[in-house]
């Protein structure tokens, strides 16, 4: 591929696919994607382009050094854009290690190969050298009710294994710039929504066990509040900030859209009660079910994204209302898709691909 193509890790996951198929639609450059296919990665997120000559899918892990020295040597990428994580709160309280091996030490080995690499190219080319880092809100941690936004100037304090791998990585992406000069760009976003979103996080699983009569078990109260952003629009943001972002600088991103659970998984029964009007229990309301909280539970998010919309220009295209209907209508639409992943079908096709 040429020296304009651009390395994408984690492209088989919710948001990395998303962001492939819209780089492809709306970039001329080709993208590789690296991808280590754990339970998050489904590659049929990406069939639409899996024939394009513009795409390549490697099967490898970002801690693998050589197979990450070989793929830069080879590709000649002129950016890095960094999405490989483990991404799961829950999964995060439950069994942490997984996220330090890719979330830390993964996002080291990244940044120690991308290092190398930017320090041998030509000096346009390394002008020209990206390393985007794709982080969460979460590193911020938790807001009172009427605290103020999170802006790029809030003091990290992560309270989840999963938002303190992320927090830890985001420093190492700070450092490797100050330390190294590596142009570095680092993005925060809020709760992300959307096609291909794996069915273990809030509004797949709602609208998945909404659909087959089965409990929507909503944490504590249902009082924690969220700052939605539909994927098409952080990755929208994620283009604009590769094309405009200033290296060493991180960007907020969200959509303004703050929601308590509760009222977002109402919002998802009402959409429901109206496009399947047939489901076993109807009005699917009654399928809410208050369960055990989750330990450590930050209680508010949101996000102040006036920096980006100020010097780059992005804000979201998709309200709160137009997005979460889209999303709705595209997990009714994608039985297939819901059926593969919900059983786990495609993990024995990615077991039989690439011998897991
Ligand atoms: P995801 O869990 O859906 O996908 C993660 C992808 O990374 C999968 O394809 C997985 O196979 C791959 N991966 C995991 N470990 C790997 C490794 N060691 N080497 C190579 N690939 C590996 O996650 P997502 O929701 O798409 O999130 C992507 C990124 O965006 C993450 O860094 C996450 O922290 C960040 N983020 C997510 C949200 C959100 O709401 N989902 C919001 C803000 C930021
Ligand atoms: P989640 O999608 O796991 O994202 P995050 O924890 O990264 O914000 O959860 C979103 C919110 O929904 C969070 O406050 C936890 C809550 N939640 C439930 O109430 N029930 C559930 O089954 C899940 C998965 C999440």
């Amino acid at each position: 591929m040429s020296q304009h193509s651009i390395l994408v890790t984690g492209g088989a996951g919710f948001i990395g696919s998303n962001f492939v198929l819209q780089w492809l639609a709306c970039e001329a450059s080709p993208v590789v994607n690296l991808d280590k296919l754990t339970y998050a990665g489904n590659l049929q997120n990406l069939e639409a382009v899996s024939s394009d000559a513009r795409y390549e899918f490697v099967h490898g892990d970002i801690a693998d050094r050589d197979l990450v020295r070989d793929l830069l040597r080879k590709h000649q990428p002129r950016a890095i854009v960094h999405f490989a994580a483990e991404s799961h709160v829950d999964r995060s309280i439950h069994g942490p290690d997984d996220f330090v091996h890719t979330n830390v030490s993964g996002t080291f080995h990244l940044l120690e190969e991308a290092r190398a690499y930017c320090c041998s190219l030509a000096p346009e080319q390394k002008s020209a050298f990206r390393f985007l880092h794709i982080s969460t809100d979460e590193v911020f941690g938790s807001l009172g009710p009427d605290d103020p936004a999170f802006s790029e100037k809030t003091p990290y304090a992560p309270n989840s294994p999963y938002s303190a791998s992320k927090a830890a990585s985001d420093h190492l992406v700070r450092a490797y710039h100050h330390t190294f000069g590596l142009p570095t760009l680092t993005t925060n976003c809020s709760n992300n929504y959307g096609p291909f979103q794996f069915p273990e996080k809030l509004i797949p699983l709602m609208i998945l066990n909404a659909c087959a009569g089965k409990p929507l078990p909503v944490y504590g109260d249902g009082q924690n509040v969220r700052d939605w952003l539909h994927v098409s629009d952080h990755c929208d943001a994620l283009r604009t900030v590769l094309a405009k972002g200033v290296p060493g600088e991180t960007y907020n991103i969200g959509g303004g859209n703050q929601k308590t659970n509760l009222e977002l998984v109402h919002t998802i029964c009402a959409l429901l009660d109206e496009l399947r009007p047939n489901d076993p229990v109807v009005p699917h309301r009654q399928l809410i079910t208050f369960v055990s909280d989750r330990p450590g539970h930050d209680r508010r998010y949101a996000m102040d994204a006036r920096k980006i919309e100020r010097e780059l220009g992005w804000r979201p295209r998709e309200t709160f209302e137009t997005g979460i209907r889209k999303t709705v209508e595209w997990y009714l639409a994608h039985e297939t898709w819901v059926r593969d992943v919900t059983s786990g079908s495609y993990r024995q096709w990615i077991a039989t691909q690439y011998s897991l």
